[in-house]
């Protein structure tokens, strides 16, 4: 591949504008992004000559005048294949272009995430320098949304606006390419000595060690996957409840979901006494108050939400774990409306057991669950009895874990890099992941500002939860009733009018009562991601505003 073969387009593409050299003219700024451009192309073109093996047989190529953007082809002769590379699969794809710039840091050595792509070769090499534009913000800024919404091929093959993220998010391609390449290359058993089912062994191990780590729980706890939160939880419950004494107090929060509820509240009266956590009457909001009355009497176990899957705000986790910890229970808290927007900390937070939804975090359908070392011990999980219970995880995952989704998971790393402008083929960081979810708190930040804006400034209009709109307080998952209409009309226009969005109690069945809502019409729910965009805002507040 020659250079001139990419440059000579790359030229072309300001062709239109009398050529990238003519139109730089007596603009430095431009002549400077046109040679880092080139610069750019010249070093991946260097890489691609000593990486023959990488599948990505396009790559994209910024104007440098930033006024049009094309797909260059690169090496069209060589359409992607699928090789039999059982003993030593193939890469999957190039790490993309990160919307973010930042070089790799140095950190703590762990083992790269080479089965996601296992050119180590990659790990040397340069990034593509691919600055965000600079210059106007909101251009900018829009060219970002451009980049990420490209990760999630699903949301441009709908023209619904996907607003119902908290039910499920997108994945992203290197997720999807994970599960695929897994299935197509290692799909085999776990636990043999032969070389396909040793790098299959290691991919379910490596998901455990990369959730782990995306909850901050190296070195205080270990993580079990399962079918789902609801499933990981109820077999929790079933678990304390052979190892508790009878009649043992379980504090339960009455504002989450039914997940972290019902598997408590089945044992009451028999091997727990459920005592309820409930929200204010007059603000609808819970009270830390309440549960340091709650637990003078005793409890063996606090269980409730980090966010509200209606409120979407953020509740004092590490408050409420103190107080709890002060009276000798454990806590079980469900992450799993919070996941998808902050990174998890268990460690902070100082958490016993804490759940969320891997699908709902831009990864396969799963559930994953942290738990302490020490609480892991106290219990006994639902695996065979010749299992050891040291197993603490394998404990825990009767039967086993999907693989593919393991492959899946691992394929997260991918995109949290390209959020956090940093090379995947690097060792894990737990620096990356933060830096990936600050900056999908930063894009859901003016979205949420302007629906809750839009919401406030209506006088026939409940936003359910807290009205602020300040990232410190909420995720971008939105609820609202509206004086006279029904939820369901609300939405079901909406979803007509090609916004993805819903209505009902979204097994909040407690809360909407606790709250005077008749659960099935319950709320409507707008929940916002960083693959949304303001003109997804825009469009459906002038839904709302011509249907409300
Ligand atoms: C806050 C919350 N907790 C738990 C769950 C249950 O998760 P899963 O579907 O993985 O069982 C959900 C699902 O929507 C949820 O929103």
């Amino acid at each position: 591949m020659e250079l001139n073969m990419v440059c000579a387009p790359l030229r072309g593409l300001c062709a239109h504008r009398g050529g990238c050299d003519s139109s730089t003219r007596g603009r430095p700024s431009a002549h400077r992004r046109t040679s880092r451009v080139l610069r750019r192309t010249r070093r991946m073109i260097d890489w691609r000559k000593k990486n023959p093996d990488c599948r990505r047989a396009m790559f994209k190529v910024h104007c440098a005048s930033r006024r049009c953007e094309r797909r260059v082809p690169y090496a069209a002769d060589r359409p992607y294949e699928p090789r039999d590379t059982r003993v030593k699969p193939a890469p999957l794809t190039c790490p993309d272009t990160p919307p973010f710039t930042r070089q790799s840091t140095p950190g703590r050595a762990r083992a790269p995430v080479s089965r996601i792509c296992n050119n180590t070769s990659m790990s040397t090499r340069p990034l593509p320098d691919a600055s965000a534009p600079t210059g106007d913000s909101a251009a900018a800024d829009g060219v970002r949304i451009q980049r990420i919404r490209e990760q999630f091929p699903a949301i441009n093959s709908t023209q619904t606006a996907l607003l119902d993220n908290a039910g499920g998010s997108q994945a992203p391609r290197a997720v999807a390419d994970a599960i695929r390449d897994y299935m197509l290359n290692t799909y085999v058993q776990l636990g043999a000595d032969y070389d396909v089912s040793v790098q299959s062994t290691q991919t379910v191990q490596r998901a455990h060690d990369f959730v782990r780590l995306l909850m901050n729980g190296d070195g205080i706890g270990e993580v079990a996957l399962g079918a789902s939160s609801s499933s990981l939880l109820r077999t929790l419950g079933d678990c304390y409840a052979d190892a508790l004494p009878a009649g043992s107090r379980i504090i339960v929060a009455e504002w989450g979901h039914e997940s972290n509820i019902g598997p408590w509240v089945r044992h009451d009266g028999k091997a727990f006494e459920v005592v309820w956590w409930r929200v204010s009457r007059e603000t609808g909001m819970p009270r830390l108050e309440e549960l340091r009355e709650l637990v003078k009497v005793g409890a063996a176990v606090v269980a409730f939400p980090h966010a509200s899957n209606l409120f979407g705000d953020l509740f004092d986790v590490a408050a409420a774990t103190k107080i709890a910890h002060g009276a000798g229970a454990r806590v079980v808290v469900d992450g799993v409306a919070f996941a998808p927007h902050r990174a998890i900390d268990v460690r902070a937070l100082d958490v016993d057991w804490y759940v969320y939804s891997t699908y709902k975090v831009y990864g396969p359908h799963m559930g994953a669950m942290f738990g302490k070392k020490e609480a892991f011990a106290e219990i006994t999980g639902p695996n065979h009895f010749f299992i050891p219970r040291e197993a603490a995880s394998y404990k825990f995952e009767l039967g086993g874990v999907s693989h593919e989704g393991c492959a899946g998971l691992l394929g997260l790393w991918r995109h949290l890099c390209f959020l956090a402008g940093e090379d995947a083929a690097g060792p894990w960081r737990r620096q990356t992941i933060e830096l990936a979810f600050e900056r999908m708190q930063e894009i859901e930040a003016p979205l949420q500002a302007r629906l809750i804006e839009y919401l406030s400034s209506r006088n026939d209009v409940r936003i359910i939860g807290p009205a602020s709109a300040d990232p410190a307080e909420r995720v971008s998952t939105i609820s609202f009733v509206h004086k006279a209409k029904p939820s369901r009309e609300i939405a079901q226009g909406a979803n007509r009018a090609g916004h993805g969005i819903r209505f009902g109690h979204f097994y909040a069945w407690r809360l909407c009562e606790a709250l005077g809502l008749q659960p099935e019409d319950g709320v409507v729910r707008v929940s916002l991601v960083h693959y949304n965009t303001m003109d997804e805002v825009e469009r459906l507040i002038g839904f709302l505003d011509s249907a409300l």
